[in-house]
């Protein structure tokens, strides 16, 4: 078992940190956010992540798992240091890197003996580089220290489980006494491991991301054609889909991506390449589409209730994604906004995402419960996909409303389903609207459905 240094206690930092010493290493995790650290060290998290409540408690109670915000502490003992802080995008879509240089810094000032120094931040291709030099002018001389790169996969909502089950654990080194030593710590895990060069795992993360956000842009902008042509876009996807060489992951339609990663990543690597002389127009394209989707679902429910202004609608869903409280660049944000800029109010429920979302669109009217946020509106949009909105009595939220307009931005609901409860049904990318005909149940205008 290994002494583990982590930096950072986010999403990543966090979870890495409490799964190696669930593992049975010795972990310690330094952050600077003093706030950050002082609940940690009462078990109380700064994120919400299913399972990993349980998991801290657990490692601390057994000494094996500690929080500090002291570099000195983390690091003096550490076989390992892992980078785990965050790259935000710059004002030019770069990455920005103050919190690596500063974590690399930090690290630097107090190693005492040698130590393998792994980032796990999303980096520029030849960041690794760089952060050797920031140790090099740091670290005491003498020691001897590798920087090896180990992008991370996992992602929020599902964190633990994919730390512990991975698809892969890409690991960058041009030395390969240290990637050999990394590779070990991630054995009992029994995952594939591909051990490649610093620079090579770099990229890998950002084209991993950037292909996921592509085929969420490509189903996008065949939804678009979709919907003109009368065609379902959630069905051709699920056709598509049969094919072993397309799959079917990632190519839900909808309000488009989010979240803290694939339009920072997107943006970094476009901005990489450019930097290169490369002119990456699939990149572009991406970003533009994606952009596209918020501003074409706003339309939509203009278009559905005959104006914005003083209508009254309720929104079910903020964060990026479902089983997170992640906000960071989701779809609810610029949504939202723009609808209460055209004049509507708007009543808001998610199931974790509410304290931050205030702090964020404070004109929002946060409600306690689903059917709360649904009662009295003109329409109601589904913006995040959580399982608490499928289980919802549909029937009750219909009869609460002044108008049933059901917009959802993520293709949760079966048409022909929410007709016959007697809502007008607006999707991505399929026949809209979908209604009930005039004193019938029958639908008037649901193409297809899908295969259940
Ligand atoms: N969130 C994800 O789903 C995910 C998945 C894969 C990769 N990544 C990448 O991992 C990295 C971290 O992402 P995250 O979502 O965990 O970020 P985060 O913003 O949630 O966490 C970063 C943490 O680092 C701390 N920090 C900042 N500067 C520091 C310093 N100098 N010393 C010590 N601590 C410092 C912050 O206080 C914060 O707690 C990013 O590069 C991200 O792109 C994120």
């Amino acid at each position: 078992m290994s002494n583990i240094c982590v930096i950072g206690t986010g999403y990543v930092g966090l979870v890495t940190g409490t799964c190696f010493a669930d593992l049975g290493n010795t972990v310690v995790c330094v952050d600077i956010d003093a706030e950050r650290i002082k609940g940690l060290n009462q078990d109380r998290l700064p994120i919400f992540e299913p399972g990993l409540e349980e998991m801290v408690a657990r490692n601390r109670r057994k000494g094996r798992l500690k929080f500090t915000t002291s570099y000195d502490e983390g690091v003096e003992n550490a076989e390992f240091v892992f980078l785990a802080v965050g790259t935000p995008s710059d004002s030019d879509g770069s990455a920005d890197m103050r919190q690596v240089e500063a974590a690399a810094q930090g690290v630097g000032k107090c190693l005492r003996q040698d130590a393998v120094i792994i980032n796990k931040s999303t980096v520029p291709i030849g960041t690794g580089d760089q952060v050797a030099r920031i140790l090099r002018e740091h670290a005491p001389s003498g020691l001897r220290f590798e920087v090896v790169s180990n992008p991370e996969f996992l992602r929020e909502g599902s964190a633990v489980l994919d730390f512990m089950e991975p698809d892969r654990i890409i690991i960058g080194s041009d030395d390969g006494e240290s990637a050999r030593r990394v590779a070990e710590l991630y054995h009992a895990l029994g995952a594939r491991i591909m051990i490649t060069s610093l620079r090579t795992a770099e990229m890998i993360k950002y084209a991993s991301n950037a292909i996921l956000a592509s085929r969420i842009s490509f189903i996008n902008e065949i939804a678009q054609t979709c919907e003109k042509l009368g065609a379902d876009v959630k069905v051709v996807a699920e056709g598509m889909g049969l094919d072993k060489r397309i799959g079917n992951l990632f190519l839900n339609a909808g309000i488009g991506f989010g979240g803290s990663c694939f339009p920072k990543d997107v943006k970094a690597l476009k901005r990489m390449a450019e930097q290169v002389g490369c002119d990456p127009k699939l990149l572009t394209a991406v970003m533009h589409i994606n952009a596209e989707q918020r501003l074409l679902f706003v339309e939509k429910v203009e278009r559905a209730i005959g104006g914005l202004r003083s209508k009254s609608l309720g929104v079910w869903g903020l964060s990026f994604k479902p089983n997170t409280d992640d906000l960071r660049d989701a779809p609810s944000i610029d949504i939202i906004s723009l609808l209460l800029e055209r004049g509507a109010s708007v009543k808001a429920y998610d199931p974790a995402a509410m304290e931050r979302f205030s702090e964020i669109v404070p004109s929002a009217v946060l409600c306690k419960n689903a059917y709360e946020a649904a009662s009295g509106c003109d329409a109601l949009l589904l913006l995040t996909e959580w399982n608490e909105f499928k289980q919802v009595d549909l029937a009750a939220v219909k009869h609460s409303m002044a108008r049933p307009v059901f917009l959802d931005g993520r293709n949760l609901s079966d048409p022909e389903e929410m007709v016959r409860l007697g809502f007008e049904y607006w999707g991505v990318g399929r026949a809209c609207p979908a209604k009930p005909l005039d004193g019938d149940s029958k639908t008037s205008s649901v193409v297809s459905t899908s295969s259940k």
